[in-house]
């Protein structure tokens, strides 16, 4: 098995203007300059990129996104593409998000409105498929419901979303990928997935790759948890041993506890 560095990302979901994110950004990178052996990714708002790339040209730290379209260009009003991410300079892409496919955690969203994110698996692989063309690593998140995990499909669920999300792709364009898996009851919720149930998921998504794709892209791909991680309990998670990273949201916005579970993470 090959040593992977870990990987650390921050979802910063709907929050932060380009204003703010360039001063949590500020006071995050000073806070982890000190931690070069984990790969550390900040995903802003993409009206914050620009702003965001600018600081980070000089720091080892990546540019995310969280969401793409998986046209490059044409009357897709309101949408931005894999080739105009590419070009703004970023390098990985969340695709996927639970929130993006309409299966929230909590729902406060009118029910009449959640076809607005329904995002499928069908349309996850069509933009996986844009990100890798332009260059830009995927970070395909999966993750059952509460309800899915009641009924004892959580297994099932998880493989079938690795299954459709990957079809088509081969091995040796996706060894830079990584997957969160995040549990929609978890996120947002400060319900965190027991540390040994997390790493036992995350080795089955590891042995789906090894069965769809090969042993060798398995053995790379950065497997990251994601659901209401906190610096008081990333430890825990990162030290399991299929975890390599984690998908921070909430906590990912306060620069310090950011930085306290970058650092925990090595
Ligand atoms: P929280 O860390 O706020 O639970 O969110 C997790 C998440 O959705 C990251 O993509």
């Amino acid at each position: 098995m090959s040593e992977r560095t870990k990987l650390v990302a921050g979802n910063w979901k709907m929050n932060l203007t380009a204003t703010q994110a360039a001063a949590t950004l500020e006071t995050f990178a000073k806070a982890v300059s000190s931690r070069s052996d984990v790969d550390i990714v900040v995903c802003p708002s993409y009206l914050a990129i620009p702003k965001v790339r600018e600081l980070l040209r000089s720091r080892p730290i990546h540019l995310g996104a969280q969401d793409v379209f998986w046209e490059d260009s044409g009357a897709f009003t309101g949408k931005v593409s894999a080739a105009m991410l590419a070009d703004a300079g970023v390098d990985y892409c969340i695709v996927g998000h639970s929130e993006t496919r309409g299966r929230f955690g909590k729902v406060e969203t009118p029910a009449s409105t959640l076809g607005y994110f329904a995002e499928s698996d069908e349309t996850v692989n069509l933009k996986i498929g844009r990100l890798l063309y332009h260059g830009i690593n995927p970070i395909l998140c999966v993750g059952e419901t509460l309800a899915e995990r009641e009924q004892g499909v959580t297994d099932a669920v998880i493989e079938a979303q690795i299954r459709a999300g990957l079809a088509g792709f081969d091995a040796s364009e996706l060894y830079f990928s990584a997957i969160a898996y995040e549990p929609v009851w978890a996120i947002g919720t400060g319900q965190t997935c027991e540390p040994a149930e997390a790493s036992r998921i995350c080795g089955l998504i590891r042995n789906s790759l090894a069965s769809l794709l090969d042993e060798d892209v398995a053995d790379q791909v950065r497997i990251l948890y994601g659901g209401s991680v906190k610096a008081t309990n990333s430890a825990d998670l990162f030290h399991q041993p299929d975890i390599d990273g984690g998908l921070i949201g909430g906590a990912s916005l306060d620069p310090q506890e950011f930085a306290r579970i970058v650092m925990s993470a090595g």
